[in-house]
Order: structure tokens, then C-alpha cells, then sequence
């Protein structure tokens, strides 16, 4: 069983793009610029811009966080929005989600120029990435795609099932698998909450991507023996033995399924760090394109 290391190989990628940040600075040109606007509290979300401050410090780039209280407007995070487009010093920005209920989600979205979309989920970039032209891609599936590529899982012809049709991670993940190129060329099943009998369906695939929000729902039972099993979940179990006073766990029942499958990503560890790692290289293709 190959454990695949999203943690060591997001750390080798982020060597690369070290090297290529300072190579940008002995060119004379000025580091890249990366901000993240964060409304609210939401502990999740501050953790993952908290990761996200201290990744691209790591590999040399800028970083900037707007924090704005649960309390902001829709108008004002809008201007928010067209502030950090027009300004020239930042070459491209994500806004934390999800946001709070009174705001319309897809309103800020789309309110981002394509060129600074750096998480990929304007529709223009959304659109583009389905016809295959170059486009920002949302930074999970990104990851899981690179994950893939670099520990040289064959893709081409195998069946896929994608647990999971949410527009940040199942939809465009099912979209890439299926594209034509490498990786991709699979045959994808898109499985949502509505589908039925899911284990008879997951039993089948080659690759299971499990992307649910759904703590603990694929075990062995639902997995082909030597499949190889991706999983997105990320869930905070009470734990008194540590620090923060959880540890995380995923999507997937790890050590049952570990000894069925040929390769799986753990929780944490695994699809995690390549996010951030994807948002950085998206930071980067920002800057030069
Ligand atoms: N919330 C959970 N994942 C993401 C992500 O990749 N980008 C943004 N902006 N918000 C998220």
C-alpha cells in the first residue's frame, strides 16, 4: 500500500517554487502577492488562511489577510472586492468561504476579475477549465490532480467515482478526471446525497475521490481491493491529549480501508497541503501570465 504523502510532496513543490520566487527577486522583479479577505470567526476558516499567511511567507511571496467582522455588508465586502482588484501591488486574492448568510456567495465571486481568481471558482475560470484552456484551478482538485500525477497513478481508462458535488471540490474534480489529458481520460460517476445504493456504485471504482463532509462514511466495505482512495474530508473530533484539543480525521475510515486499497491519502497529511500548495502555484501563473 502506498501512502500517498500529500505533506512531503507539498513541501518538495514548495522547494520548487521557493527557487523560482527567488530567481523573480534576482530579476529585479518584486515577490509575488498574495491576499486572503476573512470574514468572521469561523475557526476553520481561520486556520486555513492562518496556513495559507504561512505558506507563502515560507516560499518568499507576500501576504496580506483583510479580517472584517460577521457583521460586514454585502456592499462593503464588495468594495472590499474591487479595492483588491484595481490594486496593482496584488497580483491575486481569495475570499474565505463560506461567508455569512447575508451575504450572496456567488455575488462576491463573480465580482473578482478572472486574472486575480487565484482559487479558481469564477465562472470564467470554471468555464475555461472545462474546455480544457488555460484557466485558474480550484486549488483542492488542483492538488488531488497533482497528487495523482506525481506519485504516478495511471489515470488513463480507469473508472472513477467522486463522492461528493460540491462546486469547490466534487464538481470540478469529476470535471478534470474526465478531461482529456494527463492526468485524466477516466471514466467519472459523480455521486451526490440523492444517489442510490452509493456502496454499490464505489465498489467499482478504480479511483474514489470521497468528498462527502461526512465523517467516517466510506470503510472497507464500500472499496475495490487495490483501488486507490483520495479523501477530502476534514473533521475536528474532541481529543484531550492534544494542544488544540482535537485531532482530525477524514471522509474515509483510514486503517480499515489502508489494508484494502493500493494507495490512499491520509487525514491530515494528504489533500490538505496540497491546497495550499496548488493556491501558491496559482499565485505564481497570476503573476507571469
Ligand atoms: N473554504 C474551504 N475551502 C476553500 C477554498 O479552497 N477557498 C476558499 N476561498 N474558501 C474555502
Amino acid at each position: 500500500m502506498t501512502l500517498l504523502d500529500g505533506k512531503e510532496l507539498a513541501s518538495k513543490i514548495k522547494a520548487e517554487i521557493t527557487k523560482e520566487v527567488a530567481t523573480m527577486i534576482d530579476r529585479g522583479e518584486k515577490a509575488p502577492h498574495l491576499a486572503a479577505v476573512l470574514v468572521g470567526e469561523d475557526p476553520a476558516s481561520q486556520t486555513y488562511v492562518n496556513s495559507k499567511e504561512k505558506n507563502s511567507r515560507e516560499v518568499g511571496m507576500i501576504s496580506s489577510v483583510y479580517r472584517y467582522p460577521a457583521s460586514i455588508s454585502e456592499r462593503e465586502l464588495l468594495e472590499v472586492v474591487d479595492f483588491l482588484n484595481e490594486d496593482g501591488e496584488i497580483d491575486g486574492f481569495i475570499v474565505q468561504l463560506p461567508l455569512p448568510r447575508h451575504i450572496d456567495e456567488q455575488k462576491v465571486i463573480e465580482r473578482i476579475l478572472p486574472s486575480k481568481d487565484i482559487d479558481g471558482f469564477h465562472p470564467v475560470n470554471l468555464g475555461r477549465m472545462m474546455l480544457g484552456l488555460p484557466a485558474f484551478l480550484p486549488a483542492t482538485p488542483m492538488g488531488i490532480m497533482t497528487l495523482l500525477e506525481r506519485y504516478g497513478v495511471e489515470t488513463k481508462g480507469k473508472y472513477c467515482v467522486v463522492l461528493g458535488r460540491s462546486h469547490i471540490v466534487g464538481t470540478p474534480v469529476s470535471i478534470l478526471l474526465s478531461r482529456k489529458a494527463s492526468p485524466g481520460n477516466c471514466t467519472v460517476t459523480l455521486c451526490h446525497s440523492l444517489t442510490t445504493d452509493i456502496p454499490k456504485i464505489t465498489r467499482e471504482a478504480d479511483i474514489l475521490v470521497v468528498a462527502m463532509g461526512k465523517q467516517h462514511f466510506v470503510g472497507a466495505g464500500m472499496v475495490k481491493k487495490d483501488a486507490v482512495v483520495i479523501d477530502v474530508g476534514m473533521h475536528r473530533i474532541p481529543d484531550e491529549t492534544k494542544k488544540s484539543g482535537f485531532r482530525l480525521t477524514g471522509d474515509v475510515d483510514f486503517d480499515a480501508v489502508a489494508r484494502k486499497c493500493s494507495a490512499i491519502t491520509p487525514v491530515p497529511g494528504g489533500v490538505g497541503p496540497m491546497t495550499i500548495v496548488s493556491l501558491l502555484q496559482n499565485t505564481l501563473k497570476a503573476v507571469t501570465r
